[in-house]
C-alpha cells in the first residue's frame, strides 16, 4: 500500500525525523532534516536538504552534512550572517548544530557561501562544549536578537530538564546568559528541540515571547509532544509569566514534535514545521517503500487571549489553498442522527472546511475519514463535556504498537455556540484546527489505500451546518536536483 504523503514534506527516501535549519534567503525557504540516507531505521545522523519557493514544491539538494570525526549531526538551525559577524562572507548562511558522540554533545558551526549549495565545517570546531556531567546538551535555536547594528546572536539551547540560554557576537564566541527551567511545565520527559519567538497578541501591539520546547514523554496522546511557555525574553534569559505548575500544548494528536519556524520568513510571518510523529513508536510505524518519516503541515502561528490566559493559536499557511481541487458544497443544513450528507464524497487527500451551530440538544456530532471496511478515523466533539476528540483506534494499520490506537482529546469551548473546524486528511495522516487553531491535532493514520470514505454524523438529537466546504486536494512535486 502506498503511504506516502501526497502534500506533506517527505524525503527521497529512508528515515527522517527533526525539521532543522530553517531560513528563507534569496528567494528560498530552506528546510534541512535529521537524515539517515543508509536505512528506514534512525542511525548516524546527517542534514538531508531541500528549498522551495512557494512552500509547497520542494527541490531535493544533495545531503548538507555529513557525520564526521567530532559526531554525528543532530538537530541545530540555520541563520544569514548579513554583516559577516562570523567572518566567513558577506551573507553567509552559517548552521550550527550539534555534533554528537559517545553520549558527548556540542555544538559546531558549517557555513555556505553559495546559497546552501555547498557547505564548509569551521576548522575551530565545537564552539560549544557541554558542562561536565552534561550528556543532553544540544539542538541549538540561534536567531538575532534586537537591531541589526545593536544587537546579537541568541541559542537556545536543551539541556535535559531546563533550556539554557547563551549569547554572542560573533556565532564562534558563546556566553552563558540565563536558563529557564527546572521545574516549569511538563517534565515527564527531556527536554529537546528548543524555539522561540515573539508574536503579537490577536495582531495587535501587545506582544509575548514563546518558548516551545519537544518533550519525550508524558505529551497528552502519550510519548512525545510539543509544550509552550509564554512569558517574556529580555535578549539573555527567558521569563514564564504563568506558574511552573501550566502546562501548556502546542498539539493534542500524538504527532506533533521538534517543531521549529523558519529565521527571516520574507512576510514577517512565523512558520513551523514539525515532525508528525512520535519516539514511542516511530522506530515501527509502517513504512512506505522504505521511506519513514514526514513532516506536518506548516502553521502560522500567532498569540489570542483567552479566558484562561494567553495561548498559541496554528492554521495551516494559506498557500495550501493553491492545492484545492474539486469541491462540494452545502449550507444551513440540519445533520440529523441518520444518514451521511457526504455519501457521495471521496477524499484519499482532502481539505474540509466546517462550521456548526450548537443550538440543538445534539450529544456528539462530527466527521469519519478514510471511511472502508471496517476502518475510519472519527473527529468528534462531546457537546456535554465539551471536548474535542480524534479517536484512531479504527484507522489501519494500528497493531504496530499497542499505545498507537488511541482516542486522543482536549478541552474546547464553542465560540458563542459556534464550532469550526479545519480539517486535513491525507496518506497518512490526519490533521485538525479547531475554532480557528486554538486547538490542533496532529496525527498519523496508516489506512488502506481504498479507504476514501467521508462520513458527518450526529448522535442524541439534530446539529446545524453553518456551512461546509470540502476539497479534494492536488498533490505537491518533489524535485531532484544535484544542487
Ligand atoms: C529530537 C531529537 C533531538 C536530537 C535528534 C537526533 O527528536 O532527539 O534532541 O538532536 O532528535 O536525531
Amino acid at each position: 500500500m502506498s503511504l506516502r504523503s501526497l502534500y506533506h514534506f517527505t524525503p527521497p527516501s529512508n528515515w527522517m525525523n527533526d525539521p532543522n535549519g530553517m531560513v528563507y534567503f534569496n528567494g528560498e525557504y530552506h528546510l534541512f532534516y535529521q537524515y539517515h540516507p543508509d536505512s528506514d531505521l534512525w542511525g548516524p545522523m546527517h542534514w538531508g536538504h531541500a528549498v522551495s519557493r512557494d512552500l509547497l514544491n520542494w527541490k531535493h539538494l544533495p545531503i548538507a552534512l555529513y557525520p564526521d570525526e567530532l559526531g554525528t549531526i543532530f538537530s541545530g538551525s540555520a541563520v544569514v550572517d548579513a554583516h559577516n559577524t562570523a567572518g566567513f562572507g558577506e551573507e553567509a548562511m552559517v548552521v550550527i548544530f550539534t555534533h554528537h558522540k559517545e553520549n558527548i554533545q556540542s555544538q559546531s558551526l558549517a557555513f555556505s557561501t553559495d546559497s546552501g549549495r555547498t557547505w564548509t565545517k569551521y576548522t575551530g570546531n565545537p564552539v560549544l562544549v557541554a558542562p561536565e556531567n552534561t550528556p543532553d546538551f544540544r539542538d541549538p535555536k540561534v536567531f538575532w536578537f534586537g537591531a541589526q547594528d545593536s544587537g546579537h546572536w541568541v541559542m537556545c539551547l536543551a539541556v535535559r530538564d531546563r533550556i539554557m540560554f547563551y549569547t554572542s557576537s560573533d556565532l564562534i564566541h558563546w556566553t552563558h546568559s540565563g536558563e529557564f527551567g527546572p521545574g516549569y511545565g511538563s517534565t515527564a520527559g527531556v527536554w529537546e528541540t528548543p524555539e522561540l519567538f515573539e508574536l503579537p497578541i490577536d495582531h495587535g501591539l501587545d506582544k509575548r515571547w514563546v518558548l516551545s520546547v519537544g518533550v519525550s514523554d508524558g505529551a497528552p496522546a502519550g510519548g512525545s509532544g510539543t509544550q509552550y511557555f509564554v512569558g517574556t525574553f529580555d535578549g539573555k534569559k527567558f521569563t514564564s509569566e504563568n506558574p511552573p505548575e501550566t502546562i501548556l500544548w502546542a498539539d493534542y494528536g500524538a504527532d506533533y514534535y521538534a517543531a521549529q519556524s523558519w529565521n527571516d520568513e520574507p512576510n514577517g510571518r512565523c512558520l513551523l514545521i514539525a515532525w508528525m510523529n512520535n519516539w514511542q513508536y516511530a522506530l515501527l510505524s509502517p513504512s512506505s517503500s522504505g521511506q519513514r518519516g514526514m513532516f506536518s503541515l506548516i502553521r502560522e502561528v500567532s498569540l489570542t487571549r483567552t479566558k484562561g490566559g494567553i495561548r498559541l493559536v496554528g492554521k495551516p499557511v494559506p498557500e495550501y489553498q493553491k492545492l484545492r481541487q474539486d469541491h462540494f458544497h452545502d449550507e444551513h443544513t440540519l445533520v440529523k442522527p441518520a444518514g451521511n450528507l457526504l455519501a457521495d464524497v471521496r477524499g484519499k487527500s482532502a481539505e474540509i472546511v466546517a462550521e456548526f451551530n450548537i443550538c440543538n440538544d445534539v450529544d456528539r456530532f462530527g466527521f469519519r475519514v478514510r471511511v472502508g471496511q471496517d476502518e475510519h478515523t472519527t473527529i468528534s466533539y462531546n457537546v456535554k463535556d465539551q471536548k474535542l476528540h480524534v479517536d484512531r483506534t479504527h484507522s489501519g494499520v494500528v497493531d504496530f504498537k499497542d499505545t498507537f490506537a488511541g482516542k486522543h482529546s482536549a478541552e474546547l469551548s464553542p465560540m458563542d455556540g459556534i464550532l469550526r473546524l479545519h480539517i486535513l486528511v491525507d496518506s497518512s495522516s490526519v490533521e485538525v484546527f479547531a475554532n480557528d487553531g486554538l486547538v490542533t491535532f496532529t496525527e498519523c493514520i496508516f489506512p488502506s489505500e481504498n479507504s476514501v470514505g467521508l462520513e458527518l454524523f450526529a448522535e442524541g438529537g439534530d446539529v446545524i451546518l453553518n456551512s461546509l466546504d470540502i476539497y479534494q486536494l492536488n498533490p505537491i512535486s518533489f524535485q531532484r536536483a544535484a544542487n
